[in-house]
């Protein structure tokens, strides 16, 4: 679907609840199957990427029933080795973290089954999870490159120490689930700090996920001797799909918006931190805690910015924000350097070629590097057709870039937001 964007003269006002965090509904719901009994998860992310999540632990043999308005999802958890094997390929769609995830949990319960998901998804890279699930023992082929499909036949588990090439909250969790049945401890070591979800909620189910000793980015995991207990909770809002909204907030003149009670746990801020360092007015009201994460409602105010530079472990702490952030620094003073971010090539797009392709298309002038970019900043021309590149996060982007643009920007594969944020058009009134 093409959508075309005009620039928006109303500024943003009021406050708005976004849905359940992504991550941490994937780790609900596939903790919650991995747990016995009863689990009720609050304020579920209904959307694309979750719905794939849930179709495939259907296939698992997982009961869950999901009231869809009231975005509860209850689960009947199926213990660490109680999935039952599928009889087709369960298909992940576009979601790498329902991939990644699952492949743990899989390889932990022995079940055989294949892993497999659309054309982009068999595009990113799975060595990453291939090679160390492979050290532990897991019976694993891949396709041609390390891609899924992924093939998994029932083995007995190994701990091993790893030390991860990237820092990957997906490729951590995937060990720390299969660890959950390995006969040893398992230690990860990262070389960044990725969002630490998993360790908090298998933590708090009753699972032993400890920090490393001397202290460094990763995680211990114990194996399981008692079953995960199940999970009544409400999880908070998306920083992620928040984060558009307050990029939005700060570049549209006269907003004045509060989003209630987002995720703010130290592994997901960077975004904040970096907008603030261009001068955003950003504010954090009733700070609390919520399923053991932080959360705080977060104000944005309208303020002019100026040009940044990010890199190193602020990279990780925003690396899904990066397609928002350049919209800020396309609007900023000066020019923002971005580097150590070649992550940013392995995400649903590759980020920096595309989003530089579709700011160049809207008069914007960005220098590719290989792990970043340069952004000279301003204003934004626009009057032109960009291109999702079947990315959520690039489809938001660019309306945001149209929000502000001094002509209309029309946006091919504008749908594809809802994978993770079904209501961010109706949000924005587009
Ligand atoms: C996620 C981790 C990140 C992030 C993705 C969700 C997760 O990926 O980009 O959207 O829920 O663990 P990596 O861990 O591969 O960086």
């Amino acid at each position: 679907m093409d959508k075309t964007i005009a620039a928006r003269t109303a500024p943003l006002v009021g406050e708005y609840f976004p849905q359940g965090d992504k991550s941490l509904s994937h780790r609900a719901l596939l903790f919650a199957s991995l747990a016995e009994g009863t689990s009720v998860i609050r304020r579920f992310l209904v959307g694309g990427v979750t719905r794939a999540m849930l179709r495939c632990l259907r296939q698992l043999g997982v009961n869950w029933t999901l009231d869809e308005d009231a975005h509860v999802l209850t689960v009947e958890g199926r213990g660490l080795h109680g999935f039952t094997a599928p009889e087709e390929p369960l298909n992940c769609g576009n979601s790498a973290t329902t991939l990644r995830l699952l492949a743990g949990a899989v390889a932990a319960a022995g079940v055989p089954c294949v892993l497999t998901g659309s054309e982009g998804l068999c595009r990113r890279p799975m060595g990453r999870i291939v090679e160390p699930l492979r050290a532990m023992g897991a019976d694993v082929s891949a396709a041609e490159g390390d891609r899924a499909p992924l093939a998994f036949r029932p083995a007995a588990l190994h701990p091993i120490a790893y030390s991860l090439p990237v820092a990957s909250a997906q490729v951590k969790s995937c060990l720390l689930l299969a660890a959950l049945a390995a006969d040893g401890p398992t230690a990860l070591t990262e070389p960044g700090p990725s969002r630490d979800h998993t360790e908090r909620m298998l933590a708090a189910m009753g699972a032993a996920i400890k920090p490393l000793d001397p202290p460094a980015y990763g995680a211990v995991a114990l194996p399981l001797t008692a079953p995960l207990r199940p999970l009544d909770l409400e999880l908070p809002g998306d920083i992620s799909s928040a984060a558009f909204l307050i990029v939005a907030a700060t570049l549209v003149p006269g907003s004045d918006f509060t989003l209630r009670r987002i995720g703010v746990n130290p592994t997901r801020t960077g975004i904040l931190d970096a907008l603030r360092a261009m001068g955003a007015d950003i504010t954090l009201l009733d700070e609390t805690t919520l399923a053991g994460e932080p959360v705080a409602d977060i104000r944005v105010r309208y303020a002019p910015l100026v040009a940044t530079t990010v890199s190193g472990d602020l990279v990780v702490r925003m690396i899904d924000e990066f397609p928002a952030f350049m919209i800020a620094a396309a609007c900023a003073r000066g020019v923002t350097a971005v580097r150590d971010a070649a992550e940013l090539r392995t995400k649903e797009s590759d980020r920096i070629a595309g989003m530089a392709a579709n700011l160049c298309a809207v008069g914007v002038e960005i220098h590719e590097q290989p792990d970043g970019f340069d952004i000279f900043g301003g204003a934004i021309p626009g009057g032109a057709t960009v291109d999702a590149h079947g990315d959520h996060r690039v489809a938001m982007s660019l309306a945001l870039a149209a929000l502000v643009a001094k002509r209309p920007i029309t946006i091919a594969g504008f749908d594809i937001l809802a994978e993770s944020f079904p209501d961010f058009p109706t949000v924005l009134g587009l």
